[in-house]
């Protein structure tokens, strides 16, 4: 089976061509296209919707044109379109959305929606890997940041998530407050880099509650007092600032996550969304599967796959092939979790 997918959510557009084997569903990478409208939204502090659906209708058709070219005749090898239909802006999901339709339309070709969650968990699932069930995926991006337990390949049952800002919004947030580009994650991590000690010590919020919630609201306004009370942070001080964010973020992640493996006898720990590119995050867990001497393996996607991209809405639509009649697609941006 060879899938195009799309993901235009938010600021990337892009398009992928997979591979699949119809007895393994070993998953080949064909081609990989993005394009984003990122450096248009870094000063701003964050994503400006309409600049984004623009900048989407900009791309698209060169995106998904540049993807097709590994394919000698893609209208014939083309077997199902995948698209994201959701969570997302609704303005950037209707331009992939209407684009998958009228391929699909034109093409007399199956459409596969995804969820743009379900995705970020699939960029697991490329090329050899050895993922055992049952699994606990931890979803952190910039909208989003929820715990699944996975019983098989395409199994997805919601634990828990967070009840206000995101993993993500929590950096980009305090990325605000310390003058920092959009998005704000990558930097943070960079500057926490040369710290070794949590000065400020930020609330660890629910980390001790008896679910599998989240909250980081609380966090931006702990930052936002420590900011006030310096008036103008030296380099040294937003160094600290961004080591002691990362600690109390990263500590209620790996706390409610191995809770939930543990819960449920997990073999594996998935992480995925742009969150799951920070390096010292992936370290923090895997050396608390150390600590726990627990038998669970760890899978973080290459880092590329963590933030937007549409290899990993192609490889969902391999697990969940809900081929569907391009009339009964629609932009769905409050979708969530089922
Ligand atoms: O998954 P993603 O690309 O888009 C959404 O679906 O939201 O995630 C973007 C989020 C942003 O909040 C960004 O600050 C964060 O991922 N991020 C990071 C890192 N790289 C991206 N957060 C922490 N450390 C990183 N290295
Ligand atoms: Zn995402």
């Amino acid at each position: 089976m060879t899938i195009l997918g799309i993901e235009t959510s938010c600021d990337e557009t892009s398009a992928a061509v997979l591979k699949t084997n119809k007895n393994d569903k070993r998953i080949q990478l064909l081609s990989n296209v993005i394009a984003t409208s990122l450096s248009l939204h870094a000063k701003t502090g964050g994503i400006i919707p309409e600049i984004a659906a623009r900048e989407q209708v900009k791309f698209i058709i060169p995106v998904i044109e540049e993807s097709l070219k590994v394919l000698k005749n893609p209208k014939e090898e083309i077997d199902a379109i995948a698209v994201t239909v959701g969570p997302g802006l609704i303005g950037s999901l209707l331009v992939g959305v209407e684009t998958a339709r009228t391929i699909g339309f034109v093409w007399d070709k199956p459409i596969i929606p995804i969820n743009h969650l379900f995705g970020h968990i699939y960029a697991n699932f490329i090329g050899e890997n050895n993922i055992q069930f049952p699994a606990i995926a931890l979803v952190i991006s910039g909208g989003h940041t929820d715990l699944v337990l996975m019983k098989n390949q395409s199994s997805i049952k919601w634990l828990g998530g967070t009840r206000d800002d995101a993993a993500g919004e929590a950096f980009d947030k305090t990325g605000r407050l310390l003058n920092l580009p959009y998005p704000a994650g990558p930097r943070i991590e960079k500057l926490a880099m040369d710290v070794e000690k949590d000065i400020y010590h930020f609330p660890r919020p629910m980390i001790g509650s008896g679910d599998f919630d989240f909250s980081f609201s609380g966090l931006k306004a702990a930052v936002f007092r420590e900011v006030q009370k310096l008036k103008t942070p030296s380099d040294d001080d937003i160094k600290n600032i961004s080591f002691s964010l990362q600690e109390a973020i990263f500590s209620v992640l790996i706390k409610k996550t191995f809770k939930a493996a543990k819960a449920f006898n997990a073999k594996s720990i998935i992480l995925g969304g742009g969150v799951s590119a920070n390096q010292t995050l992936r370290k923090r867990f895997e050396e608390k599967i150390k600590i726990e001497n627990v038998e669970t393996e760890l899978f973080v996607p290459s880092k590329s796959l963590c933030t937007d991209n549409a290899v990993m809405i192609a490889a969902a639509a391999i697990f969940n092939p809900e081929e569907t009649d391009w009339r009964k697609i629609t932009a769905n941006p409050e979708l969530y979790f089922d």
